[in-house]
């Protein structure tokens, strides 16, 4: 790995940006990506096979790229979507009160299982066509295990409308 960054550091023609961007590229790549729970897993893993191994706390970071347009907080609110905390069981296009759903996710009909939230994260508007959420999808099927498995550490007892408000 060494030897690569030197010998990309040594081509005249890279700009700084480049090697910049290629010394992060395999920072990322290093980092914890699933690997060792991807290999744990077999050939053609099952839904079930990726929520058994499924991480919370990984779910949390790539939450990231949802928080743009979604808090999940208890009570935080909605922003360009509507709020996600407690969303799991929820029936589909009912988790903020407030939020102006399109017809195309409320004609979906019935509620978030882990199942129909991972077939929705993968691609948003194959799932529901009209959609409003502009999210290309998660692609990677271990990704959408730990997000949804972050969004059911964001459950509480009972429809989240009956619990005040929390502190900032
Ligand atoms: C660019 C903004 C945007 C991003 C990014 C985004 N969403 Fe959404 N999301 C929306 C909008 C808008 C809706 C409402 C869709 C509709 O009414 O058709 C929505 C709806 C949802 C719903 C349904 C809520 C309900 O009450 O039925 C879930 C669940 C959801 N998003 C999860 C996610 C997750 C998880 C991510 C990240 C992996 C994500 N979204 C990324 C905008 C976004």
């Amino acid at each position: 790995m060494i030897e690569r960054e030197t010998r990309l550091v040594r081509l005249p023609s890279l700009g700084l940006r480049t090697v910049l961007l290629a010394l992060a590229l395999l920072v990322t790549a290093c980092s914890d990506d699933g690997q060792e729970r991807r290999r744990s897993l077999g050939d053609s893993p099952s839904f079930d096979d990726f929520m058994r191994v499924a991480d919370a706390g990984r779910g949390a970071r790539l939450f990231g790229q949802c928080a743009a347009c979604h808090t999940v907080r208890m009570g935080a609110g909605d922003r360009n979507g509507p709020g996600l905390s407690d969303v799991v069981g929820k029936p589909l296009a009912s988790n903020s009160r407030r939020f102006g759903y399109t017809g195309a996710l409320r004609s979906a009909g019935g509620v978030w299982t882990p199942e129909r939230l991972d077939a929705w994260l993968a691609a948003p508007a194959t799932f529901a066509p009209g959609t409003s959420m502009s999210f290309r999808g998660l692609q990677d099927p271990l990704d959408r295990a730990d997000v949804i498995a972050y969004l059911q550490t964001q459950s509480v007892d009972g429809p989240s409308t009956t619990v005040p408000p929390s502190q900032p």
